[in-house]
């Protein structure tokens, strides 16, 4: 990422061992219940043939799980090393890796160089950054066809719980922020990209969308 104190900090939170944890829970109990609900509704249209592009993939749930449906090809974004490298090994494991590729690094400051796909994912990644409009913006002009979002519903409950997340950041110490941005401001600006929705539904903690380019 380029170098601010939110993102440096940032990859402490995203470390290896959070990851070596998340990629066991994964292959004992299978993706999260939001991840779930948007590989769900993903595999409506279908996946076969189609290339990903998975932004703030992690350990690459997504990729792992479409792949199972005949998806092309994955190309996994990540700010994370622990993450990416977690993922890489995975896809080795899964003898995956000619398909898959991983850039390492800030989206928006990758995306000139990456190419367009038929699906993008962002699954729990707008709320980690706080340009949220530039990441959806860039991201949306990498979409050919399947557009999906999970993201942090706003109510009262969020609100109280990002406040102690962050107050809890700032106790140690930490630049690293997570944020609730409107959902009326992440609706309009990807209608205004010529995407319309095609799902939507939530879980206690988020909200799970999934456009297409109509
Ligand atoms: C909460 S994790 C979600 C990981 C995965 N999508 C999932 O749902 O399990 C957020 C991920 O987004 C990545 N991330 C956040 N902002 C990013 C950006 N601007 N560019 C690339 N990755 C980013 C972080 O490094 C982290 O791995």
């Amino acid at each position: 990422m380029t170098c601010c104190g939110h993102c440096r900090d940032a990859g402490d939170f995203f470390n290896e061992r959070t990851a070596r944890r998340e990629l066991k829970r994964y292959l004992r109990r299978g993706p999260d219940k939001p991840t779930r609900l948007l590989i769900e509704q993903i595999r409506k249209p279908g996946a076969a043939g189609k290339t990903l592009l998975d932004i703030g993939g992690g350990i690459g749930a997504i990729q792992f799980e479409l792949f199972e449906d005949d998806l092309s090809r994955s190309v996994n974004v990540d700010a994370s090393t622990a993450y990416q490298s977690v993922s890489k090994e995975e896809a080795a494991q899964r003898d995956l890796r000619e398909k898959t590729e991983y850039h390492f690094g800030d989206f928006t400051d990758l995306a000139a160089s990456l190419p367009e796909s038929g699906i993008v994912t962002l699954d729990k990644v707008i709320c980690c950054y706080p340009d949220a409009r530039k990441l959806l913006e860039f991201s949306l002009q990498k979409s050919r066809q399947l557009y999906g979002l999970v993201y942090p519903r706003v109510n009262w409950y969020t609100k109280i719980g990002f406040k102690l997340v962050n107050l809890w950041f700032r106790i140690r110490r930490s630049e690293f922020r997570t944020y609730l941005h409107s959902p009326a401001m992440v609706d309009g600006l990807i209608r205004k990209s010529g995407f319309q929705k095609r799902s939507y539904q939530t879980t206690v903690l988020w909200q799970v969308v999934v456009y297409e380019r109509g």
